[in-house]
């Protein structure tokens, strides 16, 4: 309604790009550079999703996803998730074919991307040359007089990793991302999975409101009471509130990667959405079952 009182929120951000061009040690090095004092011994327990505390009070919630499959899957649910993208791309290799990809996704998602030229303490590292090749995709970085943020950095050896992270400040800043603390949450669903003795446990991403534990949660066709809730570093938390990943234990399935969430107040209304949702599931699979003629297919292609 437009009462609502909205906050600002945090960025959520993806780091795509080719094989090996250093997704991977570009998340390694800002987590461990960022790890807050006094939990550096923790252990760390993967749940697909992490923020980041910076210097006075700012955060960025990266999204351990670098797989492209999960960003289409996402896509294709209708999640938008991410804010930002970064793409990854090593200054001694060139654009390659997943660069490109994560490029079109990320555009198909209307996400503003900045990209991080990567491993320029290499021998033969030619950040123009990556430059260049972008541009003859209409990608202008702002060297090159467009609108595009880079950065030149080294992963590995942490160069330049900080100004990447202030870029992705300012990126936000003009996105100027506001959610609702106050209402109840809804967001998205990063992974979900069966765990021997835990049951059903799901990565979230709340986008608005504030998840609580206790809360009634609907995901697709699954739903349940949360449990409990676990932040990236495997700590019990009792609240999440909006661009914060956390664990959840207490729903009754495991949704799909991308599928969105959203607590409800009654209970009844919550396992009647639930319940109608999986009906209509059944309902798809029986009928994908049944024998298709040539027509209907052609009818579907269409
Ligand atoms: P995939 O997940 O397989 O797509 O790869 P990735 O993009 O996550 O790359 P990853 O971080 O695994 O890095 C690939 C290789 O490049 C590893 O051997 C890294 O040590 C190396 N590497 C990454 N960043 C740098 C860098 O800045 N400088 C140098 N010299 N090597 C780097
Ligand atoms: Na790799
Ligand atoms: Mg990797």
């Amino acid at each position: 309604d437009a009462e609502e009182e909205l906050e600002h929120r945090s960025p959520i951000v993806t780091i795509m790009g080719h094989v090996d061009h250093g997704k991977t040690s570009l998340l390694d090095y800002i987590r461990s550079a960022n790890v807050v004092a006094g939990e550096a011994g923790g252990i760390t327990q993967h749940i697909g999703a992490y923020e980041v505390s910076l210097a006075g009070d700012k955060r960025i919630t990266f999204l351990d996803t670098p797989g492209h499959e999960a960003f289409t899957a996402m896509r294709a649910r209708g999640a938008k998730v991410t804010d930002i993208a970064v793409i990854v791309v090593a200054a001694d290799d060139a654009v390659m074919p997943q660069t490109k990809e994560a490029i079109s996704h990320a555009q198909a998602a209307g996400v503003p991307m900045i990209f991080a030229v990567n491993k320029i303490d290499k021998e033969g590292a030619n950040p123009q040359k990556i430059y260049e090749q972008l541009s003859q995709m209409n990608i202008l970085v702002e060297e090159w007089g467009g609108k595009y943020q880079s950065q030149e950095l080294s992963a590995k050896k942490g160069i330049n990793v900080d100004a990447l992270l202030e870029k992705i400040l300012l990126e936000a800043e003009i996105l100027d991302l506001k959610a609702n603390p106050d209402r109840e949450a809804s967001g998205s669903v990063i992974e979900a999975s069966l765990d021997k003795g835990r049951g059903y446990v799901a990565t979230v991403l709340v986008q608005n409101g504030t998840l609580k534990v206790g809360d009634l949660m609907v995901s697709g066709q699954y739903y349940g009471r949360i449990k409990a809730m676990f932040n990236e570093r495997n700590q019990r938390v009792n609240i999440a509130p909006p661009s914060t990943p956390v664990q959840i234990l207490g729903l009754n399935g495991a949704p799909q990667a991308g599928e969105k969430f959203k607590v409800y107040a009654d209970e009844g209304e919550a396992k009647d959405v639930a319940t109608k949702r999986a009906q209509i599931s059944r309902e798809q699979g029986l009928r994908a079952r049944k024998h298709i003629t040539l027509d209907e297919i052609g009818r579907r292609l269409a």
